[in-house]
């Protein structure tokens, strides 16, 4: 706000100081403030990054970063379009990059067609796979690390610990559908393994999960949906006895800290889930997330940002909770990607600006347009959207939720997926980390965290019980056990007789 008024009033100032005298440069800010997955919980994280960057004189030194307003892409492929066009065409800004689309049905559109006008496109809540593709998403960036490890790891998890069957409940959308289709359709594909799909329509009552024969034969079941629907699911389960050691839950790790609460917004206001009916059936529950996207465990580390990570989370909460710029706006548990996101492309844009200034133009030399500083960028400036992109590609820094840099396809390495464990400590739940997978080309392993072991990961140091296949191939397998078991006692009388005949007849040569 004081900067804003100090940038209004320069003209009208005779004596302007050097430390002021910095030009603006803006991001167009798009994002799901409606639809079906809402980050609109992002915008404190977007602010206070914006607040930081802004006070740093190592970084844009010439520059102050803002964006105008927030857009609502809806969640939606042709509103998100609509938004971008609004900002491009309607506006007498021009935006030097876009931070968006919310979620990846809005962001795919956008990413397809933004390069056109040589601006980055940065993006922190949009997880779908197929926005790795370069030859279609030329200038795109995200803070997010994708998801598309999830199930190898799952697989992973299952060698290490000696399991072969795994019942998944599958909320029915995009983000969660892919996971399970690529167990059954990969991880699954795995001899003598068994998967029992249960997919839930959305605004359908996930309880008729239940109701199926298969409910009690799966020891292990992984819970791939929004928190709500885990809600309900667990509370039953604890009425129904399915808890550890007996019973394996396997949920995401990306819910929020209390998303278990009777008082959070997820919870089913069901008097028979209390918090203590969800801390008993939690308690031995694992956690899965790719690594990158929450917040760095050690709380300590002091980051690029200037802020540790227990400052950032202490100062994201007070605003969300307590400001009133952000009244109704969600707690988000990926708001570390956001601030990330945003220090990213003030990296990413200081990078540019210390080549133009250097009047470095290597990579992009046969491109046209001229070398201007980057206030003067204009969208038909395809030498300045070179180096800007060549810059994005370049940035490297300790984020809060990890190292912040992009691989040739503008994402994050997401080789590496964590697992926490829900634990009981002081009469509250706590998440710790147990272990990792590391997924690469042609294997994946799984690694201990320090610490860490079987002994302290499960009840009597013995991972859960699967419960026995029951496969129509292991019921020919009993049978062919029992004519097996025939053929050795036939064999046996024969040889038997045989003996017998020698030994009887053994005089008569
Ligand atoms: C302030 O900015 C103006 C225009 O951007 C420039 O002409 C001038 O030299 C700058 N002054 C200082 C002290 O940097
Ligand atoms: C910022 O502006 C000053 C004065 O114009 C200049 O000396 C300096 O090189 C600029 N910094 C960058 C990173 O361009
Ligand atoms: C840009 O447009 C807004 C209204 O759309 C107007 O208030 C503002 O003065 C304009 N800014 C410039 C620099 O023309
Ligand atoms: C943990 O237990 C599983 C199953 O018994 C076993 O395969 C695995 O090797 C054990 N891991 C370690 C590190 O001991
Ligand atoms: C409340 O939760 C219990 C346990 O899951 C369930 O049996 C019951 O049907 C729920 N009640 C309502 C009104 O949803
Ligand atoms: C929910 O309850 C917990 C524990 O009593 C408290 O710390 C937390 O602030 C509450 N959350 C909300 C949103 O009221
Ligand atoms: C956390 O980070 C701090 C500062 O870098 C370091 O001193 C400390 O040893 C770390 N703690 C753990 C448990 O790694
Ligand atoms: C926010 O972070 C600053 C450090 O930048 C810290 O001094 C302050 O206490 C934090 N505010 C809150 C409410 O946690
Ligand atoms: C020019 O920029 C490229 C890309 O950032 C960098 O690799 C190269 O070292 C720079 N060259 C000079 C002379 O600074
Ligand atoms: C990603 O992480 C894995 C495992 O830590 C590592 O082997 C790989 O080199 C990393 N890749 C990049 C591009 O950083
Ligand atoms: C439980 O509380 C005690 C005392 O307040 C503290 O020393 C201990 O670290 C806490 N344990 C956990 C696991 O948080």
């Amino acid at each position: 706000m004081i900067f804003y008024l100090l940038f209004w009033t320069i003209p009208f100032l005779s004596t302007v100081e050097p430390a002021n005298n910095k030009s603006l440069l803006h991001f167009g800010y798009i994002t799901s403030l409606t639809g079906l997955f809402i980050p609109s919980g992002g915008r404190p994280a977007v602010d206070l990054a914006l607040k930081l960057i802004n006070e740093r004189e190592d970084i844009l030194q010439n520059y102050t970063l803002s964006y105008t307003d927030v857009l609502d892409s809806g969640c939606s492929h042709t509103k998100a379009l609509d938004q971008f066009f609004e900002l491009i065409q309607e506006r007498n800004v021009t935006y030097i990059s876009i931070l968006g689309c919310g979620c990846s049905t809005a962001t795919i559109p956008v990413a397809e067609v933004s390069h056109y006008w040589n601006i980055p496109l940065l993006a922190y809540a949009s997880p779908a796979n197929v926005l790795n593709d370069r030859t279609r998403f030329r200038n795109f960036f995200r803070t997010f690390v994708s998801f598309r490890h999830i199930s190898s790891s799952l697989g992973q998890l299952m060698r290490e610990f000696g399991w072969q069957q795994l019942s998944v409940i599958t909320q029915d959308e995009s983000l969660f559908t892919r996971v399970t289709d690529d167990l059954e359709n990969n991880i699954f594909k795995t001899k003598g393994w068994i998967l029992d799909r249960y997919d839930v329509p959305t605004g359908q009552d996930p309880l008729h999960y239940f109701d199926r024969n298969e409910a009690q034969t799966f020891k292990i079941i992984h819970i791939n949906a929004y928190p709500n629907i885990a809600y309900t699911v667990l509370c039953e389960a604890y009425y129904r006895g399915m808890v550890a050691p007996t019973f394996l839950w396997i949920l995401p790790l990306w819910y929020s800290a209390d998303w278990w609460r009777s008082n959070s917004t997820y919870s089913s206001n069901n008097v028979s889930c209390t918090n203590q009916v969800m801390m008993q059936v939690l308690v031995g529950s694992i956690g899965i997330v790719p690594d990158g996207y929450l917040t760095l465990e050690n709380e300590s580390v002091v980051t690029f940002s200037g802020l540790t990570p227990r400052m950032y989370l202490d100062n994201y909460t007070d605003l969300i909770l307590n400001d009133p710029l952000y009244e109704n706006l969600m707690l988000l548990s990926l708001s570390g990607v956001a601030f990330d996101g945003v220090w990213a492309i003030a990296v990413g844009l200081d990078l540019a600006s210390q080549r133009l200034s250097s009047g470095n133009v290597s990579g992009c030399e046969d491109v046209p347009g001229n070398l201007v500083p980057l206030e003067q960028f204009d969208y038909t400036n395809m030498k300045l959207g070179c180096i800007i992109r060549q810059s994005f590609s370049e940035v490297n820094f300790l984020g809060l939720t990890g190292q912040i840099s992009f691989n040739e396809k503008g994402s994050r390495n997401d080789s590496v997926v964590l697992f926490q464990q829900y634990r009981a400590a002081n009469g509250t739940i706590i998440r710790a980390s147990v272990g990792t997978v590391t997924v690469l080309l042609n294997k994946a392993y799984f690694t201990f965290q320090n610490g860490e072991s079987n002994t302290t990961l499960w009840n009597n140091g013995e991972p859960p019980y699967d419960g026995f296949p029951v496969t129509a191939f292991d019921k020919n397998n009993i049978i062919l056990v029992f004519m097996y078991d025939m053929a050795a006692t036939c064999g046996l009388v024969f040889v038997t007789i045989c003996f017998s005949f020698n030994v009887a007849f053994r005089n008569r040569k």
